[in-house]
């Protein structure tokens, strides 16, 4: 039996009502905001709030680095930056899933250093009881109580299973059998 964590409705569900209350969030804005990818695990997220988003904005994305396999180093590597502007603007940054909250806390530092004017936190998942550095999300999908590895829907175990359109839980022995694949 497979530990469904949000079926492809759900993930649909959520991003529609995220992308209702962002658009209201963002209303009387007079610039066009930036949503900016965490990748690589969030782009079927992004990919579909965005769609789900039906209003003017700018997409970027960053590359940044910080789990091996199941568990967080505690360390960032930083892969990619943005190529837009990011003083006075507005960011949307959307996370598939926060767990200690070094890599968000890591992210907002850096674009609040480089001169944005306002950001917002979106994540699909949120570990909470993980957490180890605060982090305002302003929108999420669904909130985990429990701490539990998940893949799915961009959530990986060693570059494999973002392509599953669902969030699960796999076993011991589906890890085994991922870790032969990927040796
Ligand atoms: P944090 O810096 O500890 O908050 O980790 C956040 C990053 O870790 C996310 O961007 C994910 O890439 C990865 N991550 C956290 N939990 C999981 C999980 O359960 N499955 C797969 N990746 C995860
Ligand atoms: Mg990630």
């Amino acid at each position: 039996m497979v530990e469904m964590v949000m079926s492809h409705e759900e993930i649909l569900k959520a991003c529609e009502d995220i992308a209702m209350k962002l658009k209201k969030r963002l209303e009387n804005l007079n610039d066009v905001p930036l949503m900016i990818c965490v990748m690589k695990g969030a782009i079927n997220f992004m990919v579909e709030l965005m769609l789900q988003l039906k209003m003017d904005v700018l997409t970027d994305y960053v590359q940044v680095r910080s789990w091996e396999g199941t568990s967080s180093t505690g360390e960032i590597t930083f892969k990619r930056d943005v190529s837009h502007r990011i003083e006075g603007r507005t960011l949307i940054i959307v996370e598939d899933i926060i767990d200690s909250g070094i890599t968000m806390n890591f992210l907002v530092n850096h674009f609040k250093q480089m001169g944005a004017k306002e950001i917002i936190v979106v994540a699909l998942f949120d570990k909470i009881c993980k957490r180890k550095v605060p982090i305002k999300i302003d929108f999420v999908g669904k909130t985990l109580n429990e701490d539990k590895f998940l893949v799915g829907y961009g959530l990986d175990y060693k570059g494999l299973l973002r392509n599953v359109p669902y969030v699960y839980v796999p076993s011991k022995e589906e890890i085994e059998k991922w870790d032969k694949m990927v040796k």
